[in-house]
């Protein structure tokens, strides 16, 4: 193995055997310590069988090649039992297009997608630039505060409210719709069933049920619910459809732009000499969003099962099997990408990056989070704010959604 790997809790990493490697432990993400593990199925195991898990048996595909192998290829490996690890009982079960094969797949995503259209994305940009400036204008000086909930969660927040033409001073009840979707019960926990998760979905949909019931009978209008309501692919969805395809798209919108927001500026404090070259060289914004995207990598997994006996990486696969795609391993694979573990704001090929899946169900909402980042570093800039990240990052506890909770800086006046 690479002496690298001594950094990496050698001995954690290099003890296990590889036949018990479970990758999916949560635990490993909340203390940011599976990035040797990763490392050693990319090198040893890169397409790995994991039998025991507390998600049943599993693949792990790890490496760049094979995951983008694995992701273009709808038809031998299918999305319909779920886009993460955890298998949701079936009575707790919610349809979306993300879990759809063609046609009815690019029917819904298409019904939607207007609302991410180049055109549309220029009206926005002026609001989101006003946002940023307020948000940014009005934090703290000179003394501590959490940069997660002040600006990740509030710039992604307001921007999802605008998207659902949603009651903005209810904004936060998206936040936390958001997080209890995303969180995989467990006791002791706040989220300790999934009836108790049911119970709170049910008053999101309760909620934008109240919204459809308003829009039946109004205009068509330029915002998500108004789309489904007007389109033929999605005005006749039964309530466990519409709530799903709400879930995927307030989680599309939230957590995934929030995280990218909070870890641009912990990488950016941890290599001070990428922030010096963005300030002298702010033409760079657009190539470090990408970066940052990639470097932190928000969703670490997408899952999919086999339709059909398939071959990846040499590894049989058999029909019905259950087959992990680790993003933020690929997206750290040195085979594809050069100098992989290093972050660097002005690396060639910049967009080769696997944060946004690919295949019929790559990200739809890209450019508007890419335009949301790319806002907030030239306001950052602009107003020449210096941002020190003051102590260790609270990360989240989960194998899907890779990000923070909590980041404690400091802006000096
Ligand atoms: C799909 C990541 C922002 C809406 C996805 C997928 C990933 C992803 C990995 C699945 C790709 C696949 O299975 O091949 C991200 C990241 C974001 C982001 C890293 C921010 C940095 C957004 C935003 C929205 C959004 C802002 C909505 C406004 C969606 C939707 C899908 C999706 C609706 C499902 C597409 C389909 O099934 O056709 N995203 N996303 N995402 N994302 Fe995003």
């Amino acid at each position: 193995m690479k002496a690298r790997l001594a950094d990496l809790r050698a001995e954690d990493v290099c003890q296990i055997s590889l036949s018990n490697l479970d990758v999916s432990e949560a635990k490993r993400f909340q203390d940011d310590s599976i990035w040797g593990y990763f490392e050693r199925l990319r090198m040893e195991d890169p397409v790995h069988y994991c039998q025991a898990s507390p998600y049943g048996p599993y693949w792990s595909v790890t490496k760049y090649r094979d995951i983008v192998a694995v992701d273009t290829n709808h038809k031998a490996f299918s999305s319909e039992q779920g886009v993460a690890i955890v298998d949701v009982p079936e009575k707790h079960w919610t349809q979306s297009f993300i879990k759809m094969a063609p046609p009815k797949h690019g029917e819904q995503r298409h019904t939607v997608s207007p609302i991410v259209a180049p055109e549309n994305l220029i009206k926005l940009e002026s609001l989101i630039r006003r946002r940023v400036k307020t948000i940014l204008g009005s934090l703290p000086r000179n003394h501590d505060f959490n940069w997660v909930d002040m600006v990740s969660i509030e710039l992604t927040t307001q921007m999802l409210a605008t998207l659902f033409d949603f009651p903005f001073e209810d904004r936060r009840l998206l936040t936390y719709w958001s997080d209890v979707a995303v969180a995989i019960p467990k006791t002791g926990h706040a989220i300790d069933s999934w009836d108790k998760r049911s119970t709170i979905l049910s008053e999101c949909l309760e909620y934008f049920t109240q919204l459809w019931n308003e829009r039946i009978n109004a205009e068509p209008r330029m915002d998500l619910i108004s789309m489904m309501v007007h389109s033929p692919a999605t005005r006749h969805m039964e309530p466990s459809e519409f709530l799903g395809n709400l879930i995927l798209l307030i989680v599309g919108g939230n957590d995934t732009t929030r995280n990218s927001i909070t870890g641009g500026l912990l990488f950016m404090n941890q290599h001070p000499s990428e922030l010096r070259k963005l300030r002298d060289n702010p033409e760079l914004v657009s190539s470090a969003v990408s970066e940052i995207i990639r470097y932190q990598t928000p969703i670490a997994h997408m899952r999919r099962n086999a339709a059909t006996d398939m071959v990846v990486g040499g590894k049989q696969i058999r029909k019905g099997d259950k087959v992990v795609m680790w993003y933020i391993s690929g997206n750290r694979d040195e085979e594809a990408i050069e100098n992989a573990d290093r972050f660097l704001i002005d690396r060639k090929n910049v967009r080769q990056h696997l944060s946004f899946g690919f295949g019929i169900h790559r990200c739809l909402g890209r450019h508007l989070a890419e335009l949301q980042l790319k806002i907030l570093w030239e306001e950052v800039l602009n107003a020449r704010l210096e941002v020190e990240v003051v102590g260790e990052p609270d990360r989240i506890a989960s194998n899907f959604v890779h990000g923070y909770s909590a980041l404690p800086v400091r802006i000096k006046a």
